[in-house]
């Protein structure tokens, strides 16, 4: 059982309803808090253990300012402390707004994760959460949303976690369709042969060295009434040895997360009809291995993207942005979009600049990044805008093709360079680029994330998508997300 506290004059205090838990525990809960020297601030937790009746432990939970941050945190922390308990009711919300609830719901669901390969099927540990609320109908919209988004972040965290030996190109296609299609997307693959008679040359490229064939996984939602068109684009490198352009160890043993912007945009794909997105969406996910063999593509060859132009690979370790070119002059070319974003796992600079937790943001729309932030905001996640340094372009100029595919001055900035990279391919679409390489994955349990995939830009999207129009293209902005209830 667990019951809400918040920060008092001297200490923590128990708020509203749940000084009636106490009452019928027989415990004075400011006594206990007081002895327990407890704050109230987000993510304290203060457990008794109570000898009689059907409660076994008392959580006293702190809850800060009450924000869906706060909640958030609240939430995880309690998750956490209850690791091994099957059942956990949570008198947290008495207060709570919509908003309020949704991140506590986040906050107990996302922490509680844990990745199973596919042969554990030992139960789960938390099977059931009570939360007790003054009117659960009202606020079931809120859980149910709630629900479905964590459940798109907690798909994206497996797709990341699953081992490399497993997640080949093939069979990120597979997943995608498995999931995508009962939500009403309809689901296109192309294999090595169509990509070759089409022209996707930095898939292709990036695929040769590799004895699993690259794939181009293309999903689309389109509800009925849809005014606007939303090109989702993730990088899907199954795995990034570096190719020719080999990693060190310690470089390669993440690289089965560089298929973390495709598989968070396969698992925002799978929530968008469950939570009436109003737009259309296409998905798509340039899914290759990047590896070094006599088949590999080599430093000093030039490909040829989708649509035309040419590519001088200099470091075959900056793969990202051969496949996803690929797939950003394909947006332009074909699906006609109104607005263009893409995930990658893009650049190890980027969390030298912004570290572990947030991600890059660039993109060439005021109103586009605008709205992007806001929802990352909104949803608990976090972006920074970075510029793209019009000065810093010339560094991918090449003698023998239209561009290199790393810089060849020195100018640092390697993230900023590579998201220049990928402007010369998005045309003059509405084009926003988050760079993920520091966010999508975790080295410890922290608050909602958990070690390893974090499913990170999974509930940014959504809320944007959620919050778009149904018919025209500049909206208010992302919608609050206590506005439904
Ligand atoms: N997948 C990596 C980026 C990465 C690095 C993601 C660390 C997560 C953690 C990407 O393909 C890559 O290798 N980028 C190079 C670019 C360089 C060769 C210009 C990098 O960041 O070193
Ligand atoms: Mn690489
Ligand atoms: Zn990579």
């Amino acid at each position: 059982m667990a019951v809400a506290t918040t920060p008092g004059e001297f200490g923590a205090v128990v708020s509203g309803g749940a000084v009636g838990v106490g009452v019928d525990l027989g415990v004075d809960l400011l006594v206990q808090l007081q002895r327990a020297d407890a704050k109230g601030v987000a993510g304290e937790v203060v457990s008794l253990p109570l000898f009689t009746g059907r409660t076994e432990i008392l959580h006293l939970v702190g809850t800060g300012d009450g924000s869906p941050a706060a909640l958030r945190k609240a939430g995880a922390a309690l998750v956490r402390r209850t690791a091994s308990v099957t059942t956990l009711r949570a008198a947290l919300t008495q207060e709570a707004d919509a908003a309020g609830l949704e991140g506590l719901i986040e906050g107990l669901l996302l922490a509680a994760y844990r990745f199973r390969l596919g042969h554990d099927d030992s139960p789960p540990e938390l099977a059931d959460i009570e939360l007790l609320v003054d009117d659960p109908a009202a606020l079931e919209p809120v859980r149910r949303r709630a629900t479905v988004v964590v459940a798109a972040t907690l798909l994206a965290r497996d797709l990341v976690n699953t081992p490399s030996l497993e997640k080949s190109p093939g069979w990120l296609a597979d997943q995608a369709r498995q999931v995508t299609e009962p939500a009403g997307c309809s689901v296109r693959v192309r294999n090595e042969r169509e990509l070759a008679a089409e022209g996707f040359g930095g898939v292709l490229g990036v695929g040769m060295g590799s004895t699993r064939p690259p794939r181009l996984i293309e999903m689309c939602y389109d509800p009925p009434g849809a005014r606007q068109h939303v090109v989702l684009v993730g990088k899907g490198i199954t795995f990034d040895s570096g190719g020719l352009s080999i990693k060190t160890s310690e470089g390669m043993v993440a690289m089965k997360s560089d298929m973390a912007g495709g598989g968070a945009v396969i698992a925002a794909m799978s929530a968008l009809q469950e939570l009436g997105v109003p737009v259309k969406v296409t998905g798509l996910v340039p899914a290759a291995e990047n590896m070094p063999s006599g088949s590999a593509l080599r430093p000093g060859d030039v490909i040829t993207q989708y649509g035309g132009k040419t590519v001088e690979v200099l470091n075959t370790d900056a793969e990202g942005r051969l496949v996803l070119a690929d797939a950003l002059a394909y947006a332009d070319a074909v699906l006609d979009p109104d607005a263009v974003v893409d995930l990658a796992t893009l650049t190890g600079a980027i969390s030298v600049g912004l570290g572990r937790r947030d991600a890059g943001l660039y993109s060439t729309d005021e109103e586009l990044a605008g709205e992007l932030l806001a929802a990352a905001e909104a949803a608990g996640e976090r972006l920074w805008r970075m510029p793209l340094v019009e000065d810093y372009r010339d560094t991918l100029d090449s003698p023998v093709a239209d561009l290199a595919n790393i810089g060849h001055k020195t100018y640092s900035g390697g993230s900023i360079v590579a998201a220049l990279f990928l402007r010369e391919f998005a045309g003059s679409r509405r084009w926003a680029h988050l760079d993920i390489a520091g966010a999508a994955r975790a080295d410890a349990d922290e608050h909602e994330v958990t070690k390893g995939g974090t499913g990170f830009g999974v509930r940014l999207l959504l809320c944007w998508l959620a919050g778009l129009e149904r018919e025209q293209r500049s909206g208010p902005g992302p919608a609050q997300r206590s506005s439904d209830s």
